[in-house]
């Protein structure tokens, strides 16, 4: 059976640091409240460097982890809500900034923070169909573009970064072993970004600037929900115990949404993978960022049971489990 295999992992989060006491001076709030609310303590902001950018430097580090030429490359899915054109693509964009070959498959997938999840499923169908060898994942946002910087809402919860990985077709029990995306569009209205397109030949409107708008206490809601009934679907799918679990690696929202959903599964702490203190909530960017730094921490040895789980905008909610 042939199987997508993680065989390199890379990520890039811009060097600026945006600590708490820095949005004390911008906004109403306090490092205490954000640290009680969320486990935030700082997360990094770009300066200067564009989402493409940031994409093409963690796709490069996950080449180079591989061992892999860009030239090999035959497919790059990018998930991200915060791309730099509406098109091209950013996935189209790596490709040119890595030096990948012309006429492979590129494309851009939109579900926020479930984004890298969803990138992942489409690769994967792809390498098990056969219609691809090797593939770049790439999870990236630049949520900094979006947010409201006076809305103390919001503003505290996000930061920029991104991660990728490279599968290879492989035969063997190694590799992905299932992916499970889903979502409810009834729910919309809780986390989007209106687009602020208004050209028109039949009226002159000047756009107005938009920001990302979120209702956080029903997300919080529904996302302790999702997450917990996503990881059991994944647990379920491959006949496993949550026992069986090497280490969780679940999307950076907020510390009590993590340890909500770790109770739930009843993993102890040190099988969670947690990150979210230093970066924030990087929505893409989030997961493949966290495996990498577990990746590098060498916390994941072959053959280790990792789960995957993710929930954001649309909504949409994601999971999937690997064995490594
Ligand atoms: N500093 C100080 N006070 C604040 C701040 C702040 N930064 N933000 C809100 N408050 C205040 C509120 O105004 C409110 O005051 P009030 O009681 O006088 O009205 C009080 O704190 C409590 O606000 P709540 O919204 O009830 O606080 P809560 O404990 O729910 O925490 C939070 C808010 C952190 C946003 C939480 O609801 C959450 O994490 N929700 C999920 C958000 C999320 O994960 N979004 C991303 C989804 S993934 C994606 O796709 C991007």
């Amino acid at each position: 059976m042939i199987r997508s295999l993680i065989i390199g992992t890379g990520s890039h989060v811009p060097p600026r640091v945006l600590k708490n006491q820095d949005l004390e001076k911008m906004v109403d709030t306090s490092d205490e409240w954000i640290i009680a609310r969320t486990g935030i303590k700082e997360r990094r902001i770009a300066d200067g460097e564009t989402t493409n950018d940031i994409a093409a430097k963690a796709a490069k580090n996950a080449l180079k982890a591989a061992g892999v030429s860009p030239k090999e490359i035959d497919l790059i899915v990018a998930g991200t809500v915060t791309p730099d054109m509406l098109f091209p693509s950013t996935a189209c964009f790596v490709q040119s900034h890595i030096g990948a070959s012309r006429g492979i498959a590129a494309f851009d997938v939109s579900a926020a923070c479930s984004g890298f999840l969803y990138a992942l499923d489409a690769a994967d169908k792809y390498i098990r169909s056969g219609a691809s060898k090797k593939a770049l994942v790439i999870g990236v946002d630049l949520f900094s573009k979006i947010v409201d910087w006076k809305d103390r809402n919001t503003c505290v919860l996000f930061g920029d970064g991104a991660g990728a990985v490279v599968l290879s077709a492989e035969k063997g029990k190694r590799g992905i072993l299932s992916t499970h995306i889903h979502a409810d569009g009834h729910y919309w209205k809780t986390l989007y970004t209106p687009l602020s397109l208004c050209s028109s030949p039949l009226h002159d409107k000047t756009p107005e600037r938009s920001y990302m708008k979120m209702q956080g206490n029903e997300l919080f809601k529904v996302a302790v929900r999702t997450m917990g009934e996503a990881c059991q679907e994944a647990l379920d799918h491959n006949g496993l115990r949550a026992e069986d679990i090497s280490l969780l690696i679940p999307h950076q929202a907020n510390m009590r949404i993590i340890k909500a959903t770790a109770e739930r599964l009843g993993l102890p702490e040190e099988k969670v993978y947690i990150n979210l203190d230093r970066y924030g909530n990087t929505s893409a960017g989030s997961i493949p960022l966290a495996l990498d730094e577990a990746v590098k921490k060498d916390m994941i040895k072959k053959g280790d049971i990792i789960l995957f789980v993710a929930f954001g905008g649309g909504l949409t909610w994601a999971s999937a489990i690997v064995r490594w």
